[in-house]
């Protein structure tokens, strides 16, 4: 099972809309797992989910609720979900004061991991216990990056975060939300993949397409396969495959 983190510390970059694309993209394949880690629940209503976590995310932090009783089937039949609650809000206090608080989140994934390819983690905004702990137990981190001049530093402090793990994920940064009629879009998109390693030169265009994926709830590549935004989101989720090696293993 490889663990894919969706992240960065900036807010509204793009990392929820990755997550669902990404999610599906590898479903084509692989047996997939997403976890919305954010009260807010966007990825759980992007894939019409209900957000109800049986016995609340203390209980599932505790062991007291099994990892498999959380998980709900989408309308993709190899992409499973555990939904956001609203009991996230308090999942850093809960992460915080459970015992070596650091694993808590690969190990609520274990006792599934046989059941998974690949697991997805949509990460909430921000530094937090929740995204320490999603860095650290991920194989690759996922940094969508729009272009502004915070967008770096966004990218530093997440390099820095990941740094911090035993093992530290490989990362894949990418341009989200590139509007090219900006000249400063422009210059990002040139100059960002030539300049830092973990950009690549992927870019996700500003488009409404990627807004209807609220009323669609499906990924773009399903509603909209002939567009650049499918065809960045499908390229990402190959690099990424191919960064965590993840087994080919049709179902
Ligand atoms: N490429 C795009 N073009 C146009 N709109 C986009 C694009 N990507 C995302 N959006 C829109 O921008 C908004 C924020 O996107 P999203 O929820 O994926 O960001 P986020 O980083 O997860 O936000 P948050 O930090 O709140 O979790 C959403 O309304 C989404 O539909
Ligand atoms: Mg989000």
């Amino acid at each position: 099972m490889k663990v894919v983190a969706v992240y960065s510390t900036k807010g509204g970059v793009g990392k929820t809309t990755t997550a669902v694309n990404l999610a599906w993209e590898a479903a084509r394949d692989f047996r997939v797992l997403l976890w919305d880690l954010d009260p807010q629940g966007a990825a759980t209503y992007l894939l019409d989910v209900k957000p109800k976590l049986k016995g609340g995310v203390e209980s599932l932090v505790a062991g007291r609720t099994a990892t498999a009783n959380v998980i709900r089937p989408t309308a993709n039949r190899r992409l499973d979900v555990i939904p956001a609650d609203a009991g996230y809000r308090e999942l850093d206090l809960v992460l915080d004061a459970a015992k070596k608080s650091g694993e808590r989140i690969s190990r609520i994934l274990e006792p599934v991991s046989r059941q998974y390819d690949v697991v997805i983690l949509d990460c909430p905004p921000a530094e937090s216990v929740v995204a320490r702990n999603a860095l650290h137990t991920a194989d690759l981190v996922v940094v969508p990056l729009v272009p502004s001049p915070l967008s770096m530093r966004s990218l530093d402090q997440v390099r820095s975060i990941v740094a911090e793990a035993d093992e530290p994920a490989r990362m894949l940064a990418f341009l989200s939300m590139v509007d090219r009629r900006k000249s400063t879009h422009r210059d990002a998109v040139r100059d960002l993949p030539r300049e830092h390693a973990e950009v690549s030169n992927i870019v996700v265009p500003s488009t409404v397409v990627i807004e209807r994926m609220g009323s669609e709830r499906r990924a773009v590549t399903e509603y909209a396969p002939n567009t650049e935004a499918a065809g960045a989101y499908s390229e990402l989720w190959v690099r990424a495959a191919s960064l965590v090696k993840a087994k080919h293993r049709k179902h």
